[in-house]
């Protein structure tokens, strides 16, 4: 397939960019990035819109803000979805694949929940009642050296560093971590999956591994995802299955990704049940 990418390479070359060249994408560039939008379909069969903007100025300019966060970037890419079931996921899914074949293309991205300016970035998307729009990313080539802010950003959330399998995945019980060696052919989707991006790193995804279907739970601290009007972490879902499943299908593993009545086991509090994969 035309959009597709060294999986393992290009997770490991993907990072947040904040600093870039003030350098507007080439033609070619945007043309590949709008063919990749079209070819865009996920798992969750909930379709997702993406448009590529463009600040008239580097992104100083007041039209297309993010508070200081990004330097230099003169295109954004936005997503908007209509609320329902699995919209976020969807969105985190469709997002998080067209950043990883940006990263392919050499192009720096950084997903933005929170920095940007919403009403600005709303009114480009024409972003209509019932859709959510949690998310932007600028687009573009990576400047040679970080910001100092750029770099306190990334000390502050620990942006090099990921939780341990441990903490992340279970077998049969949450009481029960499974291990490295118990995993087979899943040792790869898994270990993708960990390296994911996520909304302030915070890494919500807990998986249950159960004969040969994982599960997949998100830990909601309470007060955290619930202040906004959406759950960010739900978008943070969505991009953890897709590096699952990129990895998977790589390996010659197709599945599905579907809600199963919830498995039943004992719960730690926090936590809460969204979907399965189940291999084909
Ligand atoms: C859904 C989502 C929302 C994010 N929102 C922001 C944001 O508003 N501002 C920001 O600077 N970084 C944001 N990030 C970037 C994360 O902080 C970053 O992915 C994480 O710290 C890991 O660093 P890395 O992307 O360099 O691997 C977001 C990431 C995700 C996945």
């Amino acid at each position: 397939m035309k959009f597709d990418f060294p999986v393992e390479h290009t997770v490991q070359a993907r990072y947040s960019v904040r600093t870039y060249k003030e350098t507007p994408l080439s033609a070619e560039a945007k043309e590949q990035i709008n063919a990749c939008i079209a070819s865009l379909s996920n798992p969750f069969s909930v379709g997702v819109r993406f448009r590529l903007l463009e600040t008239e100025t580097a992104v100083s300019s007041e039209k297309l803000g993010t508070y200081g966060m990004i330097k230099g970037a003169k295109n954004f890419i936005g997503a908007a979805v209509p609320g329902g079931a699995f919209a976020l996921e969807a969105l985190g899914y469709d997002f998080e694949k067209l950043i990883l074949y940006s990263t392919h293309l050499g192009l720096g991205t950084c997903w933005l929940g929170g920095t940007f300016n919403r009403s600005k970035f709303a009114a480009a998307m024409q972003v209509k009642e019932n859709e959510l729009f949690p998310a932007v990313s600028p687009v573009g080539y990576p400047a040679p050296k970080k910001r100092l802010a750029e770099s306190l950003a990334r000390r502050m959330v620990k942006a090099d560093q990921r939780k341990d399998w441990g903490t992340l995945f279970f077998k049969n019980s949450f009481t029960v971590p499974l291990e490295k060696s118990d995993t087979g052919a899943y040792l790869f989707p898994l270990e993708m999956l960990r390296l994911a991006p996520s909304a302030s790193n915070k890494q919500p995804w807990r998986i249950l591994q159960s004969e040969n279907v994982f599960h997949f739970y998100e830990a909601k601290p309470p007060g955290y995802s619930d202040r906004a009007a959406f759950d960010i972490q739900r978008v943070d879902m969505g991009i953890a299955a897709c590096h699952f499943h990129l990895a998977a299908l790589e390996k010659g593993m197709p599945g599905t990704f579907a809600k199963l009545p919830e498995p039943k086991t004992e719960l730690p509090e926090h936590l809460h049940y969204l979907f399965s994969w189940v291999p084909a």
